[in-house]
């Protein structure tokens, strides 16, 4: 790995500006520097002061119009789904059956599998996402495909094997037993491999039988270094369904909980509609939410309500995420925009601050990873993007409106989307490059 220090503009964030003064959450420094060792954030302030400390030798890479900050981490997105990005006209079960299962039928093909997972990575890092939560298939070869995509750039991506016994189609089912299997395999196959994270991944309570969660919770039980990913109360229909197979449970939460599935591992997607008792039981167990607003507009599910779900009373930590191919974008910016919007609906305005929190810090911590990613710390990923806030003439003529640097930060967020990633690092190395053929 070669050392190497990059100069520009810095922004990260370091507190949840959910839960504190905002003043105290992020870090802007107008003219930085970030030393890069061994793939590892080992200093970072202002350049004047750096200068001095930075080795004789050290490449030193300036970035004068652009703004530094963490990677993006999406905290919930289905690589299987990429080509299904964009189908019309259904809502969430209907969706599942038409598109979903299909597509994802399709990764008992390795080559398939392989190939979709490249464009996966390409396309996260083009984006300026470093580290995603992956679902995958039902097929074991689906998760061996994204984890040896990721090892290639040594990039940090969480994945698990798809566990799904129930209602669905024959070539995507499993057995309880089997995915109890197929899931230790992988398991042991991926953990210290690289940056390879394994998150146990029932695909939600309406597609597992009982004995499958409670091979979920045993294999949360015996490994206390995997993660677990879900779907929770996406879709009123979904919520109805689930009570039905589950009529002995208090709510959707409970089932889930029932099988020592709701933990601070954990992390489920969308939970719309949960209840203040559900929320309560969140807060309490340190289980997480990943909320996905492009997704949730897109497919008609509902309008999350981010102010309750973080009410400082009893908050739930809540990363973001872009959940694609039900979400309609892989920029995080663009997440970012449509999470304004939905709160909007919902009555409260996102500050550009909580945005970014969100897209960065706030998914590290959704994920168990704040001391490795989602912010410009020493000690942490040099996982580093490089944003353009003049990427488009549209985005140029608005900066220069702009008079500070929260306005400028939330009309990119707003109005950016791919366009505005210059660069992105992964572990100290320049992966992707917008205008490399220049
Ligand atoms: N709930 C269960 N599976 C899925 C999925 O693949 N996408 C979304 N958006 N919700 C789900
Ligand atoms: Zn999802």
């Amino acid at each position: 790995m070669t050392d190497l220090a990059l100069r520009g503009a810095t922004y990260t964030l370091v507190a949840d500006p959910f839960l504190n003064s905002p003043a105290n959450c992020a870090v802007y420094e107008p003219d930085g520097c970030i030393l890069i060792q061994d793939g590892v954030i080992s200093d970072i302030g202002a350049y004047a002061d750096l200068r001095h400390k930075l080795p004789a030798d050290i490449e030193l890479r300036r970035y004068p119009k652009a703004i530094l900050m963490p990677g993006f981490v999406d905290a919930h997105i289905h690589y299987p789904q990429v080509e299904i990005i964009g189908s019309y006209g259904t809502q969430l079960l209907a969706w599942l059956n038409k598109y979903t299962f299909p597509a994802e039928a399709r990764f008992i093909d390795p080559d398939h599998a392989r190939r979709i997972a490249d464009f996966f990575i390409a396309e996260l890092l083009r984006n300026g996402t470093t580290s995603a939560s992956a679902f995958c298939t039902s097929a074991p070869g689906s998760v061996d495909a994204i984890f040896e995509a990721a090892r290639r750039r040594n990039m940090l991506i969480l994945a698990g094997k798809m566990m799904m016994d129930s209602h669905a189609p024959a070539n995507l089912v499993d057995t309880a037993q089997s995915s109890y299997d197929d899931s230790k395999a992988l398991i042991e196959r991926w953990r210290q491999r690289g940056r390879c994270l394994y998150t146990v991944t029932p695909r939600f309570a309406l597609t597992s039988s009982p004995q499958q969660l409670e091979m979920a919770g045993a294999l949360m039980r015996e490994y206390d270094d995997v993660r677990l990913q879900s779907h929770i109360s996406e879709n009123r229909a979904e919520v109805a369904r689930a009570a039905e197979l589950y009529p002995q449970r208090q709510h959707y939460t409970d089932i889930y909980e029932h099988y020592g599935l709701l933990n601070e591992r954990a992390i489920y997607g969308h939970g719309i509609h949960l209840s203040e008792d559900e929320l309560r039981r969140f807060h309490q167990t340190g289980a997480k939410i990943a909320h996905c607003p492009s997704s949730n507009f897109f497919i008609g599910s509902g309008l999350f309500d981010i102010a309750k779900t973080k009410d400082a009373a009893r908050p739930v930590t809540v990363g973001l995420g872009t959940d694609v191919g039900g979400g309609t974008s892989f920029s995080m910016l663009q997440t970012m925009s449509e999470a304004y919007k939905m709160a909007q609906l919902r009555g409260i305005s996102l500050t550009a601050t909580q945005s970014y929190y969100l897209a960065t810090l706030g998914s590290a911590e959704a994920l168990g990873l704040e001391d490795q990613v989602g912010s410009l710390q020493a000690g942490c990923a040099a996982d580093i993007i490089a944003l353009d806030p003049r990427a488009t003439p549209l985005l140029e003529l608005r900066a220069d409106a702009a008079e500070t640097l929260d306005e400028l930060l939330f009309a990119l967020m707003i109005c950016g989307d791919d366009r505005a990633i210059a660069a992105t690092y992964v572990a100290g190395e320049l992966v992707y490059e917008r205008d490399a053929s220049n």
